[in-house]
């Protein structure tokens, strides 16, 4: 359950940028202004925070972040540019185009807030106080829309406060934001393609690129096709290693998912094990999700046992998670 937090809101002056630096350091949240729409930030290095972040939302599911930087240079060391995408970074940025990259292997963002994926989205904003927040703080910023899950995103601060006052810790009231529709986001894997119509119209992203773009919403077929990114833009991340949940038990020749301070019986000749979160406590857990997959599916197991997983609160979205992960291919 989210603990009820007492949620302020300052006007954009220079001790409420200070403020949102400082509590996003500390792994608070903060709703600010872009040219977009409100985003809710956190820092995009810390797990607990982006765990506490979808939280906030309500997320039913964990979606990818966009991470936010303040310019081109911050961006190129988390993810991999080519050279369409360096062209469009360089045409349009700051401003409202996010683009879906490669992540680079040194790249700092918490596996959480790209969903365990080997991509990354990334975005540099063109609002002052956004800029200035993220100028302040000086590492990457993850930001959904600040709104509640299913809900529209907001354009003044009234939004956010109507929607999250409570579930986080700072809003800074910037004003309405100018544009009102949130980035338009390519995927620049190999050829540029539209994943989501947005505030910068694709037309101009075309006359830069000199080619016509393919529009591939996520979960499309499209957004799979071969031609494009051989599986690479479908917005989730699997394991290789079957997965079978609820266990209680481990088999022989299993890893080990386990969750809370009671030990799964035959957990001695599990293959290696890592414990979600020891104190049975939903952020940790979700914040260390897709690390311990990946490590796990690394291990040479034959299948990976996943512990019960309590359904409330960041449960639900970690249960989606897994039983994604878990579904046969
Ligand atoms: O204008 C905006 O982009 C606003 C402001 C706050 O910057 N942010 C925003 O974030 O709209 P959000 O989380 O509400 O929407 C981000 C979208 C999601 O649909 C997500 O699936 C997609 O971006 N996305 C992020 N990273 C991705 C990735 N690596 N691959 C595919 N899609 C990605
Ligand atoms: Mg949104």
């Amino acid at each position: 359950m989210t603990a009820q937090l007492t949620t302020r809101v300052l006007s954009a002056d220079a001790a409420a940028i200070a403020e949102a630096a400082r509590i996003l350091g500390a792994g608070g949240l903060v709703a600010f202004p872009t040219e977009t729409v409100y985003g809710l930030g956190a820092d995009a290095t810390n797990g607990r925070a982006v765990a506490r972040l979808y939280e906030a939302k309500g997320r039913p599911a964990f979606n990818p972040l966009i991470a936010h930087v303040v310019d081109l240079r911050a961006a190129q060391a988390l993810a991999h540019f080519n050279a369409k995408a360096a062209r469009l970074a360089k045409a349009f940025w700051p401003g409202p185009l996010t683009l879906v990259l490669p992540k680079a292997p040194k790249c700092r963002v918490s596996d959480l807030a790209t969903a365990g994926l080997d991509t990354i989205g990334v975005r540099v904003p063109n609002h002052p106080v956004a800029r200035d927040i993220l100028a302040a703080f000086d590492k990457p910023v993850v930001a959904p829309s600040a709104n509640r899950s299913g809900h529209v995103s907001p354009t003044r601060a009234e939004h956010v406060q109507a929607d999250l006052a409570g579930r986080i810790d700072l809003i800074v009231n910037g004003g309405a934001t100018p544009l009102g529709v949130e980035s338009t986001i390519i995927a620049c894997l190999k050829e540029p393609v539209l994943l989501r119509p947005g505030g910068l119209p694709r037309t101009a992203i075309e006359a830069v690129l000199g080619q016509k773009l393919a529009y591939a919403p996520p979960g499309s077929p499209r957004a799979d096709d071969a031609p494009i990114a051989p599986g690479m833009l479908a917005a989730h991340y699997s394991p290789r290693t079957p997965v079978r949940l609820g266990a209680r038990r481990v088999e022989p020749g299993e890893a080990l998912l386990a969750f809370g301070s009671t030990p799964a019986e035959g957990a001695k000749s599990a293959q290696k094990i890592l414990n979600l979160s020891p104190r049975g406590d939903l952020i940790e857990a979700a914040a260390n999700l897709f690390s311990h997959l990946r490590a796990l599916d690394g291990a040479g197991g034959t299948r990976i046992a996943v512990m019960p997983i309590p359904a409330d609160g960041l449960g639900e979205a970690i249960n989606d998670r897994l039983t994604r992960a878990a579904a046969p291919r």
